[in-house]
């Protein structure tokens, strides 16, 4: 349909026009009926009133039974599609970009160091997978020719998915009223070929965000309890971003990205199995920036091999 650019695109169409055509003959055949009635039944007209067809029961039962069942369809196809696209963990081959919301600006910055505002620029044939937060209030990121919409919550991240099929630029839109500059909260998605997409991060101002973030781990002294050298009795954090962490409470989390993120800034929420909790908070401290350059310093520590402990 008009505008789909991406892999979901078609699916949620799909279910789209199935909504509105069932909904317009539901609504075209009670307005054809109650016409018909309200014609043939008028005050005027010299008909019988006194005794209705006998086989209305099965008429209703019918009507009844029948649109209900076209509906709970719609429903099961709604929360199925919603699941799919909302719920399933995109391929591990996704690139991960992370957004940051403020009043009243999108800050989208690329694992390789490469920053912008107000735009984000994607390659084609790959899925890409946002995470994303808020610096103040609630926005909502939404790209209506991917059809995807996310909410943008500060404290927490949030993730979102679309595989874009076609070269060019698109609308980027803050969906959730959030200040007097709310609708001036745009910009634009542009798809490019990979290797455009390649050249185009070149262009960036290179270090990298896990350059960034292991600087930012030394600044704040991380460093000094959880290197592998270090005498503080701290968890280790190489081989931890994506693996299951036992706690102190005998229950298991995923080390993802929300779980650093509430481990910098909540430290005693999640206790590590055989851990004291002697981490200090960094909240006030670590801006979100600062805190997505951690993250993806965190997760480089586990792709590059580096062992469990
Ligand atoms: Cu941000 Cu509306």
């Amino acid at each position: 349909m008009f505008g789909a650019a991406s892999s979901g695109a078609a699916q949620v169409d799909a279910l789209f026009l199935a909504l509105v055509l069932l909904c317009g003959l539901v609504a075209l055949a009670i307005t054809v009926v109650a016409g018909v009635f309200v014609f043939h039944y008028h005050d005027s007209r010299e008909v019988n009133r006194d005794n209705p067809p006998a086989n209305l029961p099965r008429v209703e039962l019918f009507w009844t039974t029948g649109t209900l069942l076209a509906f709970l369809f719609l429903f099961l196809w709604g929360a199925s599609l919603y699941a799919f696209i909302d719920m399933l963990s995109p391929p591990d081959d996704a690139l991960d970009i992370y957004v940051v919301g403020k009043q009243w600006v999108w800050k989208v910055q690329h694992p390789e160091g490469r920053r912008e505002v107000n735009s984000l620029h994607v390659p084609t044939g790959r899925p890409i997978r946002l995470v994303m937060t808020s610096e103040d209030v609630i926005h909502s990121f939404f790209l209506p020719d991917f059809r995807v919409k996310k909410d943008v919550v500060p404290g927490r991240y949030t993730i979102m998915w679309f595989e874009p099929e076609r070269t060019g630029t698109y609308d980027l839109l803050c969906a959730e009223y959030c200040g007097s500059a709310h609708s001036r909260m745009r910009g634009r998605v542009v798809v490019m070929e990979p290797e455009e997409y390649a050249r185009w991060l070149e262009r960036g101002d290179r270090g990298g965000l896990v350059a960034q973030g292991e600087r930012y781990y030394r600044n704040f002294g991380c460093s000094g309890c959880h290197a592998p050298a270090s005498t503080v009795h701290a968890p280790r954090l190489e081989g931890l971003f994506g693996r299951p962490v036992h706690l102190i409470d005998g229950t298991t989390t995923l080390a993802d990205e929300a779980y650093v993120r509430d481990s910098i800034l909540l430290p005693r929420k999640d206790i590590v199995a055989g851990f004291a909790p002697i981490m200090p908070s960094f909240e006030g401290q670590v801006g979100e920036g600062e805190m997505l350059a951690l993250i993806a310093y965190i997760k480089s520590l586990s792709r590059e091999g580096g062992a469990s402990r």
